[in-house]
């Protein structure tokens, strides 16, 4: 029987706050990060105070504008486009999913690539997919963040990512082919899931799908990475894995909540930290 690590994300994240606060201390002033949420998405509202408490512990300065979702796309990007001119703004992250009928893909385009503090701009995520990265999203760092601290060598490894999103599943397969893994991008379309996933040697489940990993998707030994995030109809908050089964049978697992969650949120300001020294673009 495996004696399963349970990798906490909060500990990390809380840890590497104590660390950036320390950088900040040597900067002119506070980091600014402009959060814009359009709506008022319930799920949106949590991250979202998740992200300004962490901010405040850290002392980084945020900027929130909880707009209307009447307003035009337009008037959107001509607001995004005062916070790119906007030199005491350093960083935007537009808050996704936007409401009906808001092109993200237009919007996120419309954020200065230096200021996209979320590295999901076509510019960006460009980078990333050349191998010259600048900018990355920072669900996919905070998964690669947390398998650093349980594999040392990541070449050979056998991944499988389940998922294909722009926020989570692409750029993170990217992740791991460049760390040298081999690389299985699994979606909801995929033949014998299983099977893939009983092969590998690391798991990363991005579906929100409750319960889809059990126990006879994991060999002995491999890391799992849960990001999904669901709740039950009790309310209980959950992720893709069967954590429980795999106790005993994974190498390390991430639990959820306290997992990738945490990290996620400490990543936007270790990317936010990037952009003030301005180590991404002028190198
Ligand atoms: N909604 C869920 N995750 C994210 C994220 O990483 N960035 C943004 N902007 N919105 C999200």
């Amino acid at each position: 029987m495996v004696s399963t690590v349970l990798i906490d994300g909060k500990k990390q994240a809380d840890e590497l706050c104590l660390q950036m606060k320390e950088k900040i201390k040597n900067f002119s002033r506070p980091p600014c990060l402009a959060v814009i949420l359009v709506g008022d998405n319930p799920a949106s509202l949590i991250y979202i105070k998740h992200k300004r408490k962490y901010a405040e512990r850290l002392g980084v300065s945020v900027k929130f504008y909880q707009l209307s979702p009447v307003m035009t796309e337009d008037s959107l990007c001509s607001f995004i486009k005062e916070l790119n001119e906007n030199p005491l703004i350093d960083g935007i992250l537009v808050q996704l999913p936007l409401p009906f009928p808001f092109d993200s893909y237009k919007i996120i385009d419309t954020i200065d690539p230096h200021k996209d503090v979320d590295g999901l701009s076509s510019t960006n995520l460009g980078y990333l997919f050349v191998g010259q990265p600048r900018i990355i999203p920072c669900t996919p760092l905070a998964c690669m963040a947390l398998l650093k601290t349980v594999v040392s060598d990541f070449s050979g490894l056998n991944a499988v990512v389940i998922g294909r999103s722009r926020l989570v599943g692409k750029p993170l397969g990217q992740l791991l082919l460049d760390a040298g893994c081999t690389l299985i991008q699994a979606h909801s379309q995929t033949k014998n899931l299983s099977e893939h996933c009983k092969n590998a040697d690391i798991v990363v489940s991005a579906t929100g799908h409750t319960g889809l990993i059990k126990k006879d998707f994991i060999k002995a030994g491999a890391v799992v990475i849960d990001v999904g995030i669901s709740r039950t109809p009790e309310g209980k908050i959950v992720g893709d894995a069967c954590a429980d089964e795999l106790m005993g049978i994974a190498g390390a697992i991430t639990p959820v909540p306290g997992g990738v969650g945490p990290m996620t949120v400490s990543m936007i300001f270790q990317n936010l930290i990037s952009i003030c020294e301005k180590n991404l673009y002028n190198r």
